[in-house]
């Protein structure tokens, strides 16, 4: 039987397949959440980063919240949402002032949210924040 070779290769073709389908799913699903962001008055008073974990120039994406704390001056903290607003991917913490989205390139200024580049045209959703010690707290 000519479709009984390498069974193991077809199984992964048939998850892969799978998985994109799954993808797909979740993709649409983060779009429709994407306007679901944590509204800042859920989140307030949480904090989202240690100022040591938030270089000048760079930032971090803190996962539970889904929020990009960056820092582009020294002592200027910023807080985005980190989904981006095309279709609801997280976007990568900031290199050289951009934020990038990995699942279809849009980018987005650390210092604004401001998209730069598409698909996605909206910028990101910003946050205010405060530093309390050594935390990055959302107000
Ligand atoms: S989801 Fe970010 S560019 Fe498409």
């Amino acid at each position: 039987m000519g479709d009984s070779v390498m069974p193991g290769i077809g199984r992964r073709e048939v998850l892969g397949a799978a998985g994109a389908a799954v993808c797909g799913v979740a993709l649409t699903a983060c779009s429709s959440e994407g306007d679901k962001a944590p509204s800042a008055a859920s989140i307030k008073g949480q904090e989202i980063a240690k100022v040591s974990e938030v270089p000048v120039g760079g930032g971090k994406v803190n996962q539970k919240w889904r929020i990009v704390v960056t820092q582009p001056t020294a002592g200027v903290y910023k807080a985005f949402s980190a989904r981006c607003t095309h279709k609801g991917c997280a976007v990568s913490r900031p290199e050289a002032g951009v934020m990038t989205c990995p699942c279809h390139g849009s980018e987005f200024a650390a210092d604004s949210g401001k998209c730069l580049k598409g698909p996605a045209s909206a910028p990101l959703a910003a946050y205010q924040v405060k530093v309390e010690g050594d935390g990055i707290i959302l107000v």
